[in-house]
């Protein structure tokens, strides 16, 4: 397979082509993928029913795609190196041929279990082989699966397992990420204790730290002893193009996740095509991103974009910061990594550790350097390049997201000039367009607005599973005819792209969607909480950080500092650390109109101290609670209470 640009000129040849005719560009692309049927049409869609169907009625696996397409050439070629948490303990290199024989006795396995195609399948499992080798045998036998971020915790996994209908779910006992230990097992336990998702017949546990747990009977196995006596003699389940890959769940403006349906052969298609330009990797690179396969960058980037494309991709199971701050340096060495691309948030936790973890680190087999997930500051940016990049290294800055299936504004590297802080210019195929707040679509260079795509892309998710009319409303709905991505963007004198942020309720935590809402709800629960709003906030290392606005009817024993550590703690475990507010504020009332809805606006500048001019405050209901809120008068009433008790 090659479909590779290698200079700008080539770029610009070839964007224009997939915008002239794009069933034209994505046929030959395609072309070099192996069918077990050919597709016999490129491009069915309409944005405003919507539908989208590419390749139509083809007949392919993905997985034939990665092993049997690539196995001639590449039987002995490492696939995944997996790098553990701790460095002390062995890596584990699997070569395409030993990865192929691991993922068809999986398959197998799965098909022993009653696991059939269109059955869901949840894996609940941290950074280990099993988790890439568990998607890749679901892949293999037609099953969808849906990975839950072994960070999430029991409400959170409880509401996907359910959606999703799962039929069974893949775990491990327990985990160490850094010094943290994760008793999956237990959060999967309690979550189907508390859910009923009846939809679950098994649950499969892999021994990880070989810690003791409980198992409950006719449903929980180990997975060495549900992989007994199965052989490795598979053939891949026969998918149409149109048929889903799998489900991932992702935060939205409502408290309830969606869950993206991705399907097989457009996801192929744009992950592989993609990973191959923007990161220009060429064959006997090692590909290194720091994701977790939790989220979308791992399933696309570390998972099926590389070994589609019969790359070398690095697994690290472990933290950027553990044992030290020089961690992903020594992993970049040791395997003389050549494309690394992580998060903004990781370089910038980075940045504080100043230049001792870079002592006695090459890095020189570096070439290509990338982010994702949340807009890089010009400081960061400049870290990155010149002291891991060493002044060399391009830096593609990538932005796509979940519903995307796939990077779609980004330099390709080395070739697309850069420019700190912008995405650049759209991959090709990839139609961006600005509209302003009447919905206007506006032409010209130098405006700033709602960023949509007017046209579909092979890697785009067809439907949110389950709520085919809330994948229209959320996306279709704001701009008839366009897809909206809920980010606002510039475009500068040059054509150049930049992400601005999210114009909705979602904010970006560490590269993490949530939804405020989502959080809210959480907080709610609390059963001294009357109701709470939460804001982001500017964040020195998380980009934005969670503000929380909580109105409590009493207090409870403990006061002011006892209520709000158990609000936290009721956060992390019904969605997860990552949903921790960084911030609580005590107050007597919430700023509303009214109508009854809550001005975030006003929440959102008070968090980040911006006090001095609120704008349009006429339609308050009590205009003063602002003031309590800014000079904490408020908390200070708790106090008082307190006193009294
Ligand atoms: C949101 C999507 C796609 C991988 C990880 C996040 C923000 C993503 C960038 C970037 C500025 C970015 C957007 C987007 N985002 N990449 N390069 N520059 N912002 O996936 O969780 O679906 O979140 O992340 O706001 O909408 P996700």
């Amino acid at each position: 397979m090659n479909n590779k640009i290698t200079t700008l000129g080539g770029y610009i040849h070839e964007y224009q082509k997939s915008v002239s005719d794009p069933p034209a560009f994505w046929s030959t692309i395609a072309e070099s993928f192996y069918w077990r049927k050919r597709f016999d049409k490129v491009l069915e869609w309409d944005f405003h029913k919507p539908e989208i169907k590419w390749f139509l009625n083809g007949k392919l696996n993905i997985t034939e795609n990665i092993f049997e397409r690539n196995l001639f050439e590449r039987q002995n070629q490492p696939a995944i190196i997996w790098e553990p948490n701790n460095p002390k303990d062995k890596e584990k290199v699997y070569t395409y041929g030993e990865l192929y024989e691991e993922v068809k006795l999986f398959a197998n396995m799965l098909l022993s279990k009653g696991i059939r195609k269109g059955d869901r399948v949840v894996i609940y499992l941290p950074m280990i082989p099993d988790l890439t080798i568990a998607m890749l045998a679901c892949a293999r036998i037609g099953a969808i699966h849906s990975v839950i971020f072994a960070g999430f915790s029991v409400q959170a996994v409880a509401d996907r397992v359910k959606d999703a209908g799962a039929k069974m779910i893949i775990t491990a006992d327990s985990v160490y990420r850094g010094k943290k230990k994760t008793e999956l097992k237990n959060i999967i336990d309690e979550a189907l204790d508390n859910c009923d998702c009846e939809s679950v017949k098994e649950v499969l546990v892999v021994k990880n730290t070989g810690e003791k747990v409980n198992f409950v009977e006719d449903r929980d196995i180990w997975l060495e002893d549900a992989k007994k006596g199965i052989s490795a003699d598979n053939r891949a389940e026969e998918m149409d193009s149109e048929d889903p890959l799998f489900i991932l769940y992702t935060s939205g403006s409502t408290g309830k996740p969606k869950g993206l349906v991705h399907t097989t052969a457009g996801y192929m298609v744009f992950t592989s095509f993609s990973f191959k330009n923007i990161f220009q990797y060429s064959d006997g690179d090692v590909f290194f991103c720091t994701a977790d396969i939790g989220w979308i960058t791992g399933h696309s980037y570390i998972v099926y974009g590389p070994l589609l494309a019969g790359a070398t991709t690095i697994m690290f199971e472990g933290s950027p910061t553990y044992p030290d701050a020089g961690r992903l340096w020594d992993i970049v060495d040791k395997y003389k990594v050549n494309q690394f691309y992580t998060a903004p948030t990781a370089i910038r936790a980075l940045m504080g550790y100043g230049q001792k973890p870079f002592e006695g680190k090459a890095l020189g087999s570096l070439k290509v350097l990338g982010t994702v997930g949340e807009p890089i500051n010009e400081e960061a940016w400049h870290w990155y390049h010149d002291h891991v990049g060493k002044n060399r290294c391009p830096i593609v800055d990538t932005w796509w997201q979940t519903e995307t299936g796939g990077i779609m504004i980004s330099p390709l590297a080395g070739i697309t000039p850069t420019k700190p802080s912008y995405a650049t210019l759209p991959f090709p195929g990839i139609q961006p367009a600005i509209l302003d707040k009447k919905g206007k679509e506006m032409n010209d260079n130098s405006v700033e607005g709602n960023l949509c795509i007017k046209y579909p892309w092979p890697g785009m998710a067809r439907t949110v599973w389950g709520d085919h009319k809330r994948f229209k409303d959320t996306y279709f709905s704001t701009h008839k005819g366009y897809y909206f991505t809920g980010d606002g963007v510039k475009r500068d004198e040059d054509g150049y792209y930049r992400i601005l942020g999210r114009v909705d309720d979602v904010i970006n935590v560490s590269g993490h969607r949530l939804g405020t809402a989502e959080i809210e709800n959480a907080i709610n629960e609390h059963p001294l909480v009357v109701e709470s709003a939460v804001v982001g906030y500017p964040h020195k290392v998380k980009g934005q950080g969670i503000y929380a606005f909580v109105f409590c009817q009493e207090l409870s024993t403990g006061g002011i500092e006892g209520i709000k550590t158990s609000v936290r703690k009721g956060v992390d475990k019904i969605i997860g650390p990552i949903a921790r507010p960084d911030e609580i504020r005590l107050v007597d009332g919430l700023p509303k109109t009214r109508s009854g809805k809550i001005m975030r606006r006003i929440l959102r500048k008070i968090a980040s101290g911006e006090t001095d001019d609120f704008g349009d405050t006429t339609t308050l209901l009590d205009p003063d609670v602002v003031q309590r809120i800014i000079d904490n008068s408020c908390e200070k009433k708790y106090e008082v209470k307190e006193d009294k008790k």
